[in-house]
């Protein structure tokens, strides 16, 4: 929607009434993928979207940590970036107000630094412009997930800040100093610790809320009520989540009524369990996935056995279907900064798309930005990248696409839907791994760019024997051996260790994907052909040069 005269403001304050949605719950984003941004950096001020920060620096350099000019706004200039990616949800920077000064970490553009959760961040726009926003996605039946902070308040001082009149000068919310915990480090091998102390550090102390308080619990479950109604927000991302003691969540994700999902930081499968096992929170976000997809993934001939007894814990957890699935965020190291090899990110991101959970992705992921080893060097400005066509989005692209498609197709695994259905570890090795899921098979390494004369043999793959199966990421074809082994090698000079995600040909065919049908259209094999030479017992269908004949017609290769 463009917003120019303040007749079209009101008529879409208007339309801002109309309830477009209705607010969705855990099972509701199941099958969902989610595409992270930050407010401020995703997409620049525009005719349609002013900026909202005077005196913008020419570039938008991220070490200076200061405003470099998106606003709610200019996010609506790009959903088609975003949508042609195949995403149905935005998770967007917290929306409410934050300090508004210099402090010893420069300026709060990242909009983690809350002040007053019931007032908006005019940084980032007007209550008129988050209802556009909120509008225009659901008009694109898209879903809005907001970030929001509760378990601090940055402050300039330890000391003296807990007085009354040190809050009202600071001009936050909680302004009793009864609705905060007193001053004590986090020591985070101290769980008690960690809900209870104070985040941040000397130079910029987070104030711990006391979220026992019962009037502190009542105004925050009002005030999320409202937020999400007012805003029709589908879903929160919740900030530090693991920071609060467990009891609170139910309370304040019912009243807020959308899906939540939490950040909690641990690599622990037991600790990370808990929040589904005593319902705490519909989900959180992967933490444990992650950290053994960097282990199995982050380095080349990594820790492969670490993925499958990791990802076999989380598998067991209550509902891993809705837990969400990242390789990079703003507190983590660009994937590409960490493991410089493209294979490994390649393999990496299949995993993330394949295994149980809601796929996110950072901003700037699809662009293969590599700088940034943490932050702030990892929340570039998305702008000089061009939005560019690059091999990464395109990866995405296909993998969000295939995944609606049988989910569309709405078959049934063992009983399940694909999105319920389970997936499974079925072959490993040091170094390579194979995972089923619905009709899937990816067959994954961590072997790198180098080739390697192994061949990594899947026997039961599920694969009906002498069948075809195709890679659906590059439309080549293979044949299955007997006992439905699949076997790929690693042998071809210039892809070495690529992944691959299978699925029989009568599949690819019933879901009209790589040309056997009419949807999708059919993606030629050229730039991989001769080059790829598969082991010869796997039978590879004419070394990669398929050539389809008729669009929609089966059987029609030549070899
Ligand atoms: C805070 O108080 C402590 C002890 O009272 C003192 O050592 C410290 O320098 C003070 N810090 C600041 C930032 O004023
Ligand atoms: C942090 O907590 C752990 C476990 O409770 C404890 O053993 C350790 O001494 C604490 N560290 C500090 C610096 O207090
Ligand atoms: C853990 O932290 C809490 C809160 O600071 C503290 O009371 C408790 O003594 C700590 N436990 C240990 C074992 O250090
Ligand atoms: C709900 O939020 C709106 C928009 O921020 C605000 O104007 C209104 O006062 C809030 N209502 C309550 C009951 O807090
Ligand atoms: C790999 O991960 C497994 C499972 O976490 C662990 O037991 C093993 O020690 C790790 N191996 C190496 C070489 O780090
Ligand atoms: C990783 O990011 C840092 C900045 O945080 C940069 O200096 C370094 O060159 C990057 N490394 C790679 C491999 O891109
Ligand atoms: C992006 O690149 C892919 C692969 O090269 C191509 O098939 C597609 O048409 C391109 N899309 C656009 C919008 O240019
Ligand atoms: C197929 O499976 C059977 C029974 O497990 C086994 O005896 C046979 O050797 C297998 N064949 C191949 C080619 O792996
Ligand atoms: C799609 O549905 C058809 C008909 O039920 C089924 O035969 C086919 O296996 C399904 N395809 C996928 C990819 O699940
Ligand atoms: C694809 O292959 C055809 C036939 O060999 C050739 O004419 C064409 O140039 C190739 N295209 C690319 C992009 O390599």
């Amino acid at each position: 929607m463009k917003l120019s005269t303040p007749s079209a403001l009101v008529s879409a304050a208007l339309l801002a009434c109309v309830p477009s949605t209705l607010a969705l719950t855990a099972e509701q984003w199941k099958g969902k993928s989610i595409y992270q941004l930050l407010t401020d950096r995703f997409a620049p001020p525009s005719a349609d979207a002013p900026a909202r920060t005077q005196d913008l620096p020419a570039v938008c350099d991220p070490k200076a940590q200061t405003w470099c000019g998106g606003t709610w706004l200019s996010i609506i200039d790009k959903l088609d970036y975003i949508q042609d990616m195949g995403f149905d949800a935005i998770w967007i920077s917290p929306v409410s107000t934050n300090i508004d000064i210099a402090t010893p970490y420069n300026f709060a553009y990242h909009g983690y630094w809350v002040t007053n959760p019931t007032t908006l961040n005019p940084r980032f726009g007007s209550e008129q412009d988050l209802h556009t926003l909120s509008n225009e996605l659901h008009k694109r039946n898209m879903l809005l997930m907001v970030d929001i902070v509760v378990n601090n308040v940055p402050s300039l001082s330890i000391n003296d800040s807990l007085s009354t009149e040190a809050l009202q000068a600071a001009d936050v919310f909680w302004t009793n100093p009864d609705q905060y915990h007193p001053y004590c480090p986090v020591n985070f091998s101290n769980l008690t610790s960690e809900q209870y102390c104070w985040l941040g550090d000397l130079k910029l102390p987070l104030m711990d809320v006391d979220t026992e308080n019962p009037f502190v619990i009542t105004t925050l479950q009002n005030w999320i009520k409202n937020l999400t109604s007012t805003y029709n927000i589908d879903g929160l991302r919740i900030d530090a989540a693991k920071h609060i003691p467990g009891v609170f969540w139910p309370g304040f994700c019912g009243a807020a009524g959308v899906f939540c999902i939490g950040e909690v930081y641990t690599g622990d499968v037991v600790f990370a369990a808990e929040w589904q096992t005593q319902k705490w929170m519909d989900s959180i976000l992967g933490y444990p996935l992650y950290f053994s997809l960097v282990q199995a993934f982050g380095t080349p001939m990594g820790n492969m056995s670490n993925f499958v007894q990791i990802g076999n814990a989380v598998l067991d957890m209550p509902d891993p279907m809705v837990f969400g699935n990242f390789l990079e965020n703003h507190d983590l190291p660009r994937w590409l900064n960490a493991t410089v090899d493209p294979q490994l990110a390649y393999n990496a991101l299949i995993a993330q798309f394949i295994f149980d959970g809601i796929p996110i992705v950072y901003y700037g992921q699809e662009q293969e930005f590599h700088e940034g080893a943490g932050d702030p060097y990892n929340r570039q400005a998305l702008w000089p990248s061009n939005y560019a066509n690059t091999t990464t989005y395109n990866r995405i692209k296909t993998l969000n696409a295939v995944r609606k498609a049988v989910m569309t197709n709405n078959t049934m695994y063992n009983g399940q839907n694909f999105i319920n259905s389970k997936t499974q570890f079925i072959a490993s090795t040091d170094y390579d791994v194979a995972i089923r899921k619905g009709p899937f098979v990816a067959v994954l390494t961590n072997r790198g760019s180098p080739s390697q004369q192994v061949t990594f043999g899947v026997p039961n793959s599920g694969f009906d024997s002498t069948s075809a199966v195709i890679d659906i990421m590059s439309c080549r074809s293979f044949s299955v051996g007997a006992n439905g082994t699949i076997s790929v090698s690693y042998a071809a000079s210039g892809y070495g260790g690529m992944p691959y995600l299978f699925m029989s040909q009568a599949d690819v065919s019933s879901i009209n994907w790589c040309g056997l049908g009419s949807q999708y259209a059919f993606k030629s094999p050229n730039a991989t052909s001769s080059a790829v030479v598969m082991n010869p017992s796997m039978g590879l269908l004419g070394a990669g040069v398929l050539v389809l004949v008729a669009a929609g017609t089966l059987g029609s290769w030549i070899a």
